[in-house]
């Protein structure tokens, strides 16, 4: 292995926790620098990791200590962060989604070619041995052939917790582009790409109040849809029924459901590296708990940076910008599909994403 990659963190909020206790554990990438449009944060950043230091984006975009733009901006800052790190010639990883609309991912990806730069984006949860071990299951004929999927997210919504939950409500946010990410990659990882979506969505509250922090009793305003239900039509013929909620309380339902010809597996939480991947097999009595048997063992967030600095240059990371893209296509054609009230056909393609070997 070559020299790490330098890191440059962009927005130093609620997640950034997350990053800073994984990157010291990577071989392959080293946190450099961090920046925030409240430079007190990014000072906060740099104080408690020794040899990180704080600069303005602007300082932070022209530094030659900087490699690749870690984006952990909020979703409407996505696109205008990651083009301008393209634009000083950095990579970029971006928090999810990609961006906030199809049109601004496209612009992202299409700068990353022409500049010659990598482009990865979160989640990557997808690569821990959760997904990816239900993921081998299906590859290894353990369900027969797929036939469909449910991915199943029903929570009241963030604002309880999170001490400036503005994002979650505007277009770009709500539960299907927050949550969407994690499942829609995990079911495209399982099931492969998407062909077509059917959606349907609703707002029940037009405000919600802030549960938490230094605001909490603020009440902030809706403007997106907050219950968000579809069917996605795999290239493959494969049918997933979503269901993404900050309109309900709770679910006893499993997060993804996979069901073949011959067997059903029960799969982990998308938004977690790890977790039981259950099989039930056509005749057997009960569920079996399938042994860990591929995917980045104790992972968590941060490795996919770890898996693009170690993917060969001309190759895609995994966790890639065209993975990220059709994911945020698929999210927005749902929401197409739910104010126009027809079937959308998606344009992009990806790949799965190689398989993650034990490791
Ligand atoms: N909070 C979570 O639990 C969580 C989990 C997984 C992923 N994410 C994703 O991480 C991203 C950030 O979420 P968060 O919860 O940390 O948000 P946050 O609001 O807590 O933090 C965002 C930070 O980005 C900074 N920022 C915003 N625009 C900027 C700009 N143009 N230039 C520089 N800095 C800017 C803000 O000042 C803030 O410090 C989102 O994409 C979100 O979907 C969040």
């Amino acid at each position: 292995m070559g020299q790490p990659l330098n890191i440059g963190i962009i927005g130093c909020g609620t997640i950034v926790a997350a990053y800073l206790a994984t990157l010291p554990k990577l071989k392959a990438v080293k946190l450099t620098t961090a920046a925030d449009l409240d430079p007190a944060r990014a000072e906060a950043v740099a104080q408690k990791n020794p040899g990180v230091r704080a600069l303005s984006v602007a300082n932070l975009l022209a530094s030659d200590q900087v490699d690749l733009v870690l984006n952990l901006t909020i979703p409407v800052a996505h696109a205008e962060i990651a083009l301008q790190a393209i634009g000083a010639g950095k990579s970029v990883y971006n928090e999810k989604p990609l961006a906030a609309t199809t049109r601004e991912g496209r612009t992202l990806l299409d700068a990353a070619r022409a500049a010659n730069v990598r482009l990865g984006c979160a989640p990557d949860t997808v690569l821990g041995t959760g997904i990816q071990t239900a993921r081998k299951a299906i590859d290894d004929g353990l369900v027969g052939s797929p036939i469909s999927a449910t991915a199943t997210l029903a929570t009241p919504g963030p604002e309880p917790w999170h001490p400036n939950p503005d994002f979650y409500y505007v277009p770009g946010g709500g539960p299907l582009l927050d949550m969407g990410p994690y499942y829609i990659s995990a079911l495209v990882t399982l099931l492969g790409p998407v062909a077509s979506v059917i959606g349907a969505a609703s707002h029940t509250r037009t405000s919600r109040t802030i549960g938490s922090g230094p605001r909490q009793g603020e009440r902030i305003p809706v403007s997106t849809d907050t219950h968000v239900t579809g069917v996605l039509v795999h290239t493959s013929g494969a049918l997933s029924t979503i269901f993404m909620s900050f309109d309900a309380v709770a679910t006893v339902s499993a997060r993804i459901e996979v069901h073949g010809e011959t067997g059903s597996l029960v799969v982990s939480d998308p938004n977690r590296f790890d977790g039981d991947i259950r099989l039930r097999t056509l005749g057997a009595k009960d569920w079996e708990t399938l042994p860990v048997s591929a995917g980045y063992v104790e992972s968590s967030r941060g490795i996919g940076l770890e898996d693009l600095a170690n993917t060969a240059q001309g190759h895609e990371p995994r966790a890639g910008g065209q993975l990220a893209f059709h994911v945020l296509e698929v999210m927005e054609s749902l929401l197409a599909s739910a104010r126009e009230g027809k079937a959308v056909a998606i344009e992009s393609r990806c790949e799965r994403p190689p398989a993650v070997p034990l490791s």
